[in-house]
């Protein structure tokens, strides 16, 4: 079985720095053609400067035979100047800001301590039309992690929203059926990016039969009925659901350890990983809007020219990926994947 469809982009992915980025991206320039790249390095991305720096050095990374595009973001602080909304949207290359609530997931600690401080920046990038890329969730030590997603809505999003009316906003990595509803009866203006692994997996998978270090990551894997909607949201061919793979890695350092950190590593797969999720909904004809239509829409950029085949046939994961001193543990680590991609 094959299926050709225009070759997709990644609409939320991390690539890190060194070592770690001529891997991420070599495997995701392999199958996309662009990617929307995260800014929570170590040193945060927190201006076009940094930004522009940054891609300097990720096209030195993308292999010679590659048409790679990373599109660029930043981050925000509680001190972003308002200016710089006006400097990204004069920029080709930078297409969105990206909200991280101070705390709640890696390197996110220069992120915003309360949304009522960004309100300035806000305003201008609802005038200026820049895309405000959500990580929804609330990081009040009080609350389940499992409910962060929910309160986040309830507490924050549904503000945003009657604010700032025109805002374009992503909700990244979406998890739960209460954020499925929320775009679902938001305006056009909110989109939402989906992951391969809260596709494939619940939180079960997570933690029954002993702890699975290299399925953690944030927001963390809920329960089967939220997979469920995830699954019926991403196979509905509503333009506001859109690949984004959130391929985050760690070295296996970081992952096996008493304090391990979040981030599940899909990149070398994340297309056929989507393609067996289509194909067990029997919805693979809804694949290419998801991949390769929906995301460039709500991005305003036009679709790519080239097509990729996939085709049914299964591929061996490596058991890790060397990096440096260390290594990376892939998604479905030595395990097979149904589909592949044959250029
Ligand atoms: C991401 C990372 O490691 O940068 N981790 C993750 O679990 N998804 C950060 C993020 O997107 O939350
Ligand atoms: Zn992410």
């Amino acid at each position: 079985m094959h299926l050709n469809i225009t070759q997709p982009d990644d609409l939320h992915l991390h690539v890190r720095e060194d070592a770690m980025m001529s891997l991420a991206i070599s495997h995701t320039a392999r199958v996309f053609a662009r990617a929307i790249i995260m800014p929570n390095l170590a040193t945060p991305i927190i201006s076009t400067e940094a930004a522009l720096a940054y891609r300097a050095n990720i096209l030195l990374a993308i292999p010679k035979d590659s048409n790679f595009i990373p599109l660029m973001t930043i981050y925000l602080t509680d001190n972003t100047p308002p200016s710089e909304v006006e400097k990204i949207k004069s920029n080709q290359h930078i297409h969105a800001i990206k909200y991280y609530p101070a705390g709640a997931t890696t390197n996110s600690d220069s992120g915003v301590t309360n949304l009522s401080k960004t309100y300035k920046i806000l305003e201008q990038m609802e005038k200026h039309d820049v895309p405000l890329l959500v990580h929804g969730e609330v990081t009040d030590s009080d609350i389940d992690i499992f409910d962060r997603e929910k309160i986040f809505i309830e507490r924050h999003l549904n503000v945003l929203i009657n604010d700032f009316p025109s805002l374009r906003i992503v909700f990244e990595h979406i998890t739960t059926k209460e954020a499925v509803d929320f775009v679902n009866e938001s305006s056009k203006n909110i989109g939402a990016t989906i992951t391969a692994h809260h596709l494939l997996l619940n939180r079960s998978h997570m933690l029954v039969g002993g702890i699975k270090p290299h399925l953690y990551c944030l927001p963390v894997l809920k329960r089967e009925t939220h997979r469920t909607a995830l699954l019926e949201a991403a196979t509905s061919a509503n333009p506001k659901f859109f690949l984004g793979t959130d391929s985050a890695p760690h070295t296996i350092k970081k992952k096996e350890s008493a304090c391990g950190c979040a981030g599940i590593y899909t990149a070398h797969a994340a297309l056929e990983l989507y393609a067996e999720i289509f194909e067990q909904e029997n919805a693979l004809d809804k694949l290419e809007g998801f991949a390769s239509q929906f995301g460039a829409d709500f991005y305003n950029l036009p679709h790519n020219s080239r097509k990729i085949t996939l085709e049914k046939s299964p591929q061996t994961i490596p058991a890790t990926f060397p990096v440096e001193n260390d290594a990376i543990y892939p998604f479905r680590a030595g395990e097979s994947v149904a589909w592949r991609v044959s250029q």
